[in-house]
């Protein structure tokens, strides 16, 4: 039997989680992110094909060489940020059914490799593992500031060359600066966002 978590964990996770690009000079142990890596894994993905990719970039030479393919107002927040996770897809995912889905590898291989669907298949999935990174860092106490203003192709180039991976966003990761740059803004009602059908 599972049960809600408490508020306190809901307000970590989503009414007082905002987003941020100023961070305290607390550096993210190596073993955060791979207790990160842990938890975000067991998202789930259609037929469990896991197709993000990961380039967590930390390296002075590394954030420069990102921040070089960034919007100009997302420059400062990539050097700043402790960390920048590059979330990408891997269109190569369908070869990897054989570990991630043994009962039914071939057919799940087969079905990815039908014209179009490797594409939409892991910009969907990869795009949910992004948000089960957030997620989950924010679960473990860290603060995050999704960014998508830069360059795809040039970044694919930069970090993903020789390989079928795209970028998709990026995701600073630190410990946040108190102050938010700028009040919260509102949601859609549940009413705007839906209907019951
Ligand atoms: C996929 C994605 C891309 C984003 N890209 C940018 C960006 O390029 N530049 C930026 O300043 N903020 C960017 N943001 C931040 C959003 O504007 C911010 O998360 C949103 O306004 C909600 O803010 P809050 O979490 O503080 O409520 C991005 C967020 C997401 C999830």
């Amino acid at each position: 039997m599972t049960s809600p978590l408490p508020s306190a964990s809901l307000d970590q996770l989503f009414r007082l989680a905002r987003t941020y690009n100023e961070w305290t000079p607390r550096d993210v142990e190596d073993r955060t992110i791979h207790e990160l890596y842990e938890l975000l894994k067991w998202g789930p993905t259609s037929s469990n094909c896991c197709p993000a990719r990961f380039v967590w970039v930390r390296c002075a030479d590394g954030k420069a060489k990102l921040a070089a393919l960034a919007m100009e107002a997302n420059c400062p927040k990539i050097l700043a940020a402790p960390i920048t996770v590059i979330i990408g897809y891997d269109l190569e995912f369908p070869e990897t059914m054989r570990k991630l889905f043994p009962a039914r590898a071939e057919m799940m291989r087969q079905f990815f490799r039908q014209p179009g669907v490797a594409e939409v298949t892991a910009m969907r999935n990869g795009s949910l593992q992004g948000a089960y990174l957030i997620s989950a860092a924010r679960a473990q106490g860290l603060d995050c500031g999704p960014l998508s203003g830069f360059d795809n192709a040039a970044v694919d180039q930069a970090f993903f060359s020789g390989t079928r991976i795209q970028s998709n966003f990026i995701c600073s990761l630190g410990y946040r600066k108190p102050d938010t740059p700028f009040p919260r803004n509102p949601r859609l009602s549940f009413e705007e966002s839906g209907r019951w059908a």
